[in-house]
């Protein structure tokens, strides 16, 4: 096995009281057997940018990071990769943001990445760049002579051409990928459009998985993320798990539980959820006491002023159906605005008997694959899952729905908490197989073989 370098925006490294992504953990494992990096933002604000790189090696994983000014900050992070590309990438061509600043802030931090990192790569190295923050990572490496196998996963959608063609120079920026010899999405959908653009918009010619443009050639695949489906599961073993079981158990009583978890951000179709839950209190009154939504929705990216707008508008939403139909002993929505550890959402899943996950546009989406991999097989409960989400590719046999129809929506809630066990089990025992062998293990194995094996002409 070659050493493999990681680079994203974000580097997360083990911690000493476990609370990891099972995205890092997976990472964490594979540099670790390879003696490899992880390389990227510290996350760190310095007043002036001076290139220095810090370096960390905690629990067999190294790291290096460089912190950014302020400006970069602004322009790269919150401009070009949150308030450009997000919500272009997410089809919301209707807020992308787009000036000047943005895109010369987003090509200088690249290149403040590159020029540490292009000392620190050996020959042998395998080298894999993660998503949009980062697109010119590899032609900013290939100019400064790195000849190395170099993959991007995307773990974003990518957008319709018609689309993108909205996005000022968004031909240097599909051309910069290019430097990559292997490209990779997480559904067929993305490829599709990925492969439509290089097509209609850069002339490019396609031959299996291969697509060429001006001479330079790049292997762009499908290969789904997953999660830590074993390590997820052990989660749900400790004593933190345990008690928040308990406290929910002891909370609920009667009450039957319909849970969402999601980053607060526009693209998780938080607002249409609380109009179908809303819709679904309308249509069934004997719900009325017997249900309640608990939604998890930690803050982020707040610097967004989009991301506030979905913050105040949730609270307004939660507020008004709340004050419509709450009792005084019932409470329709539980909304929480804080973020909990694995092992607590384990417990919070199986607690549940539905599992509502409608984002209106999502690349994958892993809530959809925690909450299968945390229910009891025995009286498991049902996912309910936008048809949007990357992650519907692969979950069939979810109830997929339609995240903009708050009536459709409402209706597979209620078909959900009124389905048979043996539906139930069935559904569940078909998804699990799915969520347990296409997990992150795999995934990664998957797209470093990719990135290895794949022949490059440079
Ligand atoms: C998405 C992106 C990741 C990003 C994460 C959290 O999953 O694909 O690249 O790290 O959101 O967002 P943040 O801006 O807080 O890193």
């Amino acid at each position: 096995m070659s050493r493999l370098i990681v680079v994203s925006n974000r580097v997360s490294m083990p911690s000493p009281d476990g609370s990891q992504g099972g995205l890092a953990v997976a990472l964490q494992a594979a540099l670790r057997e390879s003696g490899g990096l992880w390389f990227g933002w510290s996350g760190r604000e310095v007043e002036e940018f001076n290139g220095s790189v810090s370096f960390e090696e905690s629990d067999g994983v190294r790291s290096a990071v460089v912190d950014l000014e302020p400006q970069d900050v602004e322009e790269y992070y919150n401009g070009f990769a949150n308030r450009t590309l997000w919500p272009l990438f997410h089809y919301r061509i209707d807020i992308a943001k787009y000036n000047r600043s943005f895109g010369s802030g987003y090509e200088r931090v690249n290149k403040r990445f590159a020029e540490p990192l292009h000392v620190m790569i050996e020959p042998e190295d395998t080298i894999w760049i993660n998503d949009y923050h980062l697109i010119p990572m590899a032609s900013l490496l290939r100019e400064h002579g790195i000849k190395n196998k170099i993959g991007f996963f995307l773990h974003t959608p990518w957008p319709p051409t018609r689309l993108l063609v909205s996005l000022p120079h968004h031909e240097r920026l599909v051309r910069s990928m290019f430097g990559y010899d292997v490209v990779g999405f997480q559904t067929g959908e993305w490829l599709e459009s990925f492969r439509h653009y290089c097509e209609n918009e850069l002339g490019g010619t396609i031959d299996g998985d291969y697509i060429t443009v001006d001479g330079q050639r790049l292997r762009a695949v499908v290969c789904p993320i997953g999660i830590d489906f074993k390590n997820f599961i052990d989660s749900s073993e400790t004593d933190l798990a345990h008690q928040l079981a308990e406290r929910m158990r002891v909370s609920l009583r009667q009450l039957t539980m319909i849970v969402g978890v999601d980053r607060l951000d526009y693209s998780k179709g938080l607002q249409e959820r609380l109009v179908s839950f809303e819709h679904l209190l309308n249509a069934y009154p004997d719900l009325h006491r017997s249900v309640v939504l608990v939604q998890v929705a930690p803050p982020s990216r707040g610097e967004v002023e989009q991301y506030r707008h979905v913050r105040e508008e949730l609270n307004e939403l939660a507020g008004r159906i709340n004050g419509m139909f709450a009792e005084v002993d019932w409470t329709p929505i539980r909304y929480v605005n804080r973020g909990y550890r694995r092992e607590e959402l384990t417990a919070l899943y199986r607690a549940a008997r539905v599992g509502l996950v409608t984002p209106l546009r999502d690349g994958m989406n892993l809530v959809a694959k925690e909450y299968i991999a945390a229910q009891d097989p025995e009286d498991p409960g049902v996912l309910v899952l936008s048809r949007f989400a990357g992650a519907a590719a692969q979950m069939q046999d979810a109830l997929l729905v339609n995240p903009y129809a708050p009536e459709e929506v409402a209706e597979a809630i209620q078909t959900a908490l009124k389905m048979p066990l043996a539906e139930r089990k069935a559904r569940f025992q078909t998804l699990r197989e799915g969520v347990e062998k296409e997990d992150v293990h795999w995934w990664r194995e998957k797209f470093v073989n990719m990135i290895e094996e794949t022949e490059t002409i440079r």
